[in-house]
């Protein structure tokens, strides 16, 4: 793998959401572990991709790292700088660098402001807290070049979301978030919206724009093979924790964690006979709820693999050479 200048680091992050009972006096009955502990680095010009089952904490990852929440334990450093101490002043300054695309393109943007708006309003929020110096005839002219650029007419300018396809919806969040000229894309979830035949063309767009801008993303799917073409390296999480990270060819040539290996036997070989003698790996029971303390590997409930060992302690996200890190006691035997 090359070895590309680090922009993120995030460290040992845990976010932890309370579940409060009673009407009048709210006390805390316990917490929601939706990220328990993770780690991962991402590097300029890098694509790392995020994967995992419904509910295991992709979003509340992308969430806690954009200081969207301020995370229970752990630290976000872009480039060095920790953004979960940092002033208010220093964390805008860091905000202009990392922008978010939503999932929902419908949602996401406000019905009732028209598309050239909903493009400027960053340029415009950051302008009037000072740490931005843009006129006001070089935003109209910044909005229409995006336009351009993502491939809407500047004429559709004065057009609000809903006379847009969902596809264009899209088009306009990822013309909001290249405003600002970030270093860092969060991309959670971009194309699970849309229409399979759409979902190539955004994919293509955010293609072109990392190539020509340099751009890092973190990019979260549910789909293995969404992910599959667009990441440099990928992270399969699972209740909170990463599981496996390694690069995106050998995770698949050569996945390690039994929960890997059955998310990939899911994904579809476009070759008839190789995808007949194919072994499904089919994972019995639900994922359990994050809301329980967990001291054996938090795979243990579904894992066709299981040891005793697995019982008794978390593995530990551990490096088994070339930057391919597995948290598996059947290929090592660190603990956290
Ligand atoms: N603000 C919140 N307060 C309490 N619990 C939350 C909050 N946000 C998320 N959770 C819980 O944290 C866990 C992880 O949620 P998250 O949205 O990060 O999952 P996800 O991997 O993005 O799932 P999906 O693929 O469905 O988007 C879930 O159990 C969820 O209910
Ligand atoms: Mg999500």
């Amino acid at each position: 793998m090359e070895n590309k200048n680090t922009l993120l680091e995030v460290k040992d992050l845990k976010m932890h959401f309370p579940i409060e009972e009673g009407v009048i006096i709210r006390r805390k009955v316990g917490y929601i572990r939706a990220v328990d502990g993770i780690e991962f680095e991402l590097g300029e010009g890098e694509t790392l991709g995020l994967v995992g089952e419904s509910g295991c904490g992709k979003s509340t990852t992308a969430r806690c790292v954009a200081q969207l929440h301020k995370p229970t334990t752990g630290s976000v450093l872009l480039e060095g700088q920790n953004l979960c101490t940092s002033s208010k002043v220093d964390l805008l300054k860091a905000r202009m660098d990392m922008q978010m695309v939503f999932q929902d393109p419908y949602a996401s943007l406000n019905p009732r402001m028209t598309a050239g708006n909903i493009i400027a309003e960053p340029l415009q929020i950051f302008k009037q807290r000072g740490v931005l110096n843009i006129g006001s005839k070089e935003i109209v002219e910044k909005v229409e070049m995006l336009m351009e650029k993502v491939g809407l007419s500047r004429f559709f300018r004065n057009r609000y979301p809903h006379e847009f396809s969902g596809g264009q919806r899209q088009r306009i969040g990822v013309a909001r978030a290249l405003a600002l000229d970030p270093k860092i894309i969060l991309a959670d979830e971009p194309v699970s919206a849309l229409d399979v035949s759409i979902q190539s063309q955004i994919l293509n767009l955010l293609a072109d724009f990392q190539r020509e801008m340099n751009l890092s993303y973190l990019f979260i799917a549910h789909d293995l093979a969404v992910i599959q073409h667009i990441s440099d390296r990928i992270a399969v999480m699972y209740l909170g924790k990463i599981m496996e990270t390694s690069d995106s060819e050998e995770l698949y040539k050569n996945p390690l964690h039994p929960y890997t290996e059955a998310l990939l036997s899911a994904v579809p070989i476009p070759d008839p006979e190789i995808e007949r003698a194919r072994k499904r790996i089919i994972l019995t029971g639900d994922v359990p709820s994050p809301d329980t303390e967990r001291h054996s590997c938090y795979f243990y409930d579904r894992c066709p693999k299981k040891m005793d060992k697995c019982a008794e302690a978390v593995p530990r996200l551990e490096d088994v050479g070339g930057g391919h890190k597995v948290a598996c006691f059947l290929h090592h035997d660190s603990t956290e």
